[in-house]
């Protein structure tokens, strides 16, 4: 009990410690973990992340590279996404994605409306996005967490797990 006792006093300063940086510190099991909640939910684990924010990177690569550049980082021709998800939140984010925008003549934010892949992944490269800010993911392709890695086979199990992740979500 002692032992124990101890141990949870460690995760507390952990915690106290991890709070200016507002950071969400959730699994208790592990200090190096931190995720995010609701729509765009994400882990990262000692740089590496749960299987829908991997989805996110590769989409966010093949999709919005080009213009946004490596790693959601912005280029000369379009905005940083890592903020401007921070900024303005997922209405907004998945609004400016169906509809296009061109704020700035020239630079134009092209609707992806009729771009099934793109549309059906929006909340995933919102995770994505997410995690490169508030969870603090590095630059280029993570790895998956090895405990959540989906065989293709024996889904019985994840698919609990992901109940219980949508049921948490639509709880917000
Ligand atoms: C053809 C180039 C191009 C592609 C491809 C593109 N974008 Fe954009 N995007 C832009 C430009 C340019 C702007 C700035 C538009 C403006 O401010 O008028 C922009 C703006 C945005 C904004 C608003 C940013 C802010 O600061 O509010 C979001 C969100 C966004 N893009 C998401 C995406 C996502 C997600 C993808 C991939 C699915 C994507 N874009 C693909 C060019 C592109």
């Amino acid at each position: 009990m002692t032992v124990l006792a101890r141990s949870c006093r460690g995760m507390l300063s952990t915690l106290v410690a991890l709070l200016p940086l507002g950071l969400v510190q959730v699994g208790l099991a592990d200090e190096h973990r931190i995720t995010g909640e609701g729509i765009g939910a994400f882990v990262v684990e000692d740089g590496k992340v749960d299987p829908d924010t991997y989805d996110g990177y590769i989409v966010y690569t093949r999709s919005c590279m080009a213009c946004h550049g490596p790693d959601g980082l912005g280029s000369s021709f379009a905005p940083n996404l890592i903020r401007a998800v921070e900024r303005r939140g997922w209405e907004n984010f998945a609004g400016t994605i169906a509809s296009g925008r061109e704020i700035q003549p020239g630079q134009v934010m092209p609707s992806f409306a009729d771009d099934p892949y793109v549309m059906g992944n929006i909340p995933k490269i919102f995770s994505y996005l997410r995690a490169r800010g508030e969870g603090g993911l590095g630059r280029g392709r993570p790895k998956i967490i090895e405990s959540m890695q989906e065989p293709d086979a024996e889904q019985g199990e994840q698919d609990e797990d992901k109940d219980e992740a949508a049921e948490e979500a639509s709880a917000e």
